[in-house]
């Protein structure tokens, strides 16, 4: 098997890896993370730096991420993302920079357009669909002339959806077809804190400026859309019972339906996956029959709960961050009081050591379609086969995504070569095929088959 190590990046840059807004809730994490690969034997990570605005609070990072352990001497770089020529100082370093400094809206574009412009590789954990459509209708062109893959939503937020759609999508052998593919995301442990103030804060500026997208999306060229076999499905009702899942559970307004819709615009318009530039005959063949193998299905995600109660606690924070959000007074009130108007989920100190020590998540994939393709009308044709399929990992938020992460780095350090030569994508269509569901496996996200059944009518 192919080593770590296979492709070296063409230039030779002082770092593997730069990680941006290293000293944040997340970032802390995700160093702790990459520490673990560094100068491993087989790892493409051989020199990492850390960036940001504040040396003191980077230092303190590189403590914290390497206890109990000595901190490591990394060099730290000042960058501030008000300030472009330090961001492209970062881009001249190194091949890739993960961006951890969020809000994206606020502060993400000026990383993107460093990175395009110099050809520097850029992954983030991003989960703002607006940021995402801008960058590419902004920057695609740029980075694919420079030759950067700029690559959004590398975190919780949308790799899990992502695979685990195509997951239960190949699960799909001819002549049977997918229909629609739910996915049921749920805490594995209920009414702790969950998650940090700068994902919050996201979602609520997020809420305010979502007329920003549509606008956006109004002066695009439309995506090709995939032909998917039988009927759209029908809204359903507000809170479902999940009887199989033992959850209850309501629609999540997540980036991740967005995310996943446009790796199928993708994979619609280049049916073979995107081509590596410098992809060897097997790798090719390989990614070939990957995509032959993944099917097209309308998909949609919802929060599940084991408690009702659960439910209603995530129903009244979304119409807090609904109603409130969409003035400019509400939204102080809710970036003053995050604890109060997120129900105690959100908090300015975050979840704690232990709280993300011992959180856990399941998200489960629930594919509803045809036994045969034949069976499959646009008109009133019911669905008559189940599979059901579960991505499991430990705390969704900051170690998952620190996992997903760090393995999306070390994939474009090793296999730059079967990665297209630029551009601005979503993650599923540039990982896809690659090797990444089997590094999640080994780092403890496990991917199964739950059941395949025949849905009586
Ligand atoms: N995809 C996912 O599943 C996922 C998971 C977790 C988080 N996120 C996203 O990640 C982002 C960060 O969240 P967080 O909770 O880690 O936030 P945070 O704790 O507030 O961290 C923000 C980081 O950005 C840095 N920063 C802010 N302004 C900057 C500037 N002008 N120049 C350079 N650095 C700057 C901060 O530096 P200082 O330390 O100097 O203040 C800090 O390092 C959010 O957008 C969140 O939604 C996504």
């Amino acid at each position: 098997m192919a080593s770590d190590q296979d492709q070296k990046s063409p230039k030779s840059h002082r770092f593997d890896l730069i990680i941006l807004g290293a000293s944040g809730f997340t970032g802390k994490y995700v160093v702790r993370e990459a520490l673990k690969f560094l100068n491993n034997p087989s790892s493409p990570l051989k020199s990492i730096a850390v960036a940001g605005r504040n040396a003191t609070k980077l230092a303190q990072t590189l403590q914290w991420a390497a206890q109990p352990n000595p901190p490591p001497s990394l060099p730290i770089l000042t960058a501030d993302t008000t300030d472009p020529p330090s961001l492209r100082a970062l881009c001249t370093q190194t091949s890739l920079i993960i961006n951890c400094v969020g809000p994206f809206r606020l502060y993400g574009e000026p990383v993107v357009a460093a990175c395009a412009d110099t050809g520097c590789n850029y992954l983030d954990i991003c989960g703002e669909p607006e940021f995402m459509e801008r960058m590419e209708a902004n920057y695609h062109n740029r980075a694919v002339e420079t030759g950067s893959l700029v690559v959004s939503a590398c975190g919780f937020d949308s790799i899990p959806a992502e695979l685990g759609f195509i997951f239960n999508s190949r699960q799909w052998v001819s002549p049977a077809v997918p229909n629609r593919i739910e996915a049921f995301v749920s805490p594995g442990s209920e009414w702790t804190s969950m998650g940090n103030f700068g994902t919050y804060e996201s979602a609520i500026l997020g809420v305010a400026n979502a007329d920003k997208l549509q606008e956006l999306r109004r002066s695009r060229p439309r995506r090709a859309r995939p032909v998917i076999p039988g009927p759209p499905p029908s809204r359903g009702e507000t809170i479902e019972k999940k009887k199989e899942l033992g959850l209850w559970a309501v629609r999540l307004p997540s980036a991740d339906s967005i995310v996943v819709r446009r790796t199928l615009a993708h994979l619609t318009e280049n049916p073979n996956g995107l081509p590596g530039f410098n992809e060897q005959a097997e790798i090719v063949e390989k990614r070939e029959a990957f995509w032959s193998s993944v099917k097209p299905a309308h998909f949609g995600v919802k929060l599940g709960s084991k408690s009702l109660l659960g439910i209603y606690r995530f129903i009244i924070v979304g119409i807090f961050i609904g109603i409130f959000g969409s003035i400019a007074y509400g939204r102080w009130l809710l970036l003053k009081f995050p604890f109060v108007f997120s129900l105690g989920v959100f908090s300015k100190k975050g979840p704690s050591e232990e709280e993300v020590k011992n959180g856990s998540f399941n998200m489960w994939f629930v594919g509803h379609g045809f036994s045969n393709e034949s069976l499959a009308s646009p008109k009133n044709t019911k669905p008559d086969f189940e599979i059901v399929t579960r991505i499991k990992g430990p705390e969704s938020g900051y170690r998952t995504t620190s996992i997903i992460l760090i393995q999306c780095a070390i994939i474009v350090l090793s296999q730059r070569n079967n990665l297209p030569k630029g551009g601005t994508y979503p993650p599923g269509i540039i990982f896809g095929a690659t090797d990444l569901q089997e590094r999640l496996q080994r780092n403890g996200i496990s991917f199964d088959v739950i059941s395949k059944s025949t849905i009586s009518s």
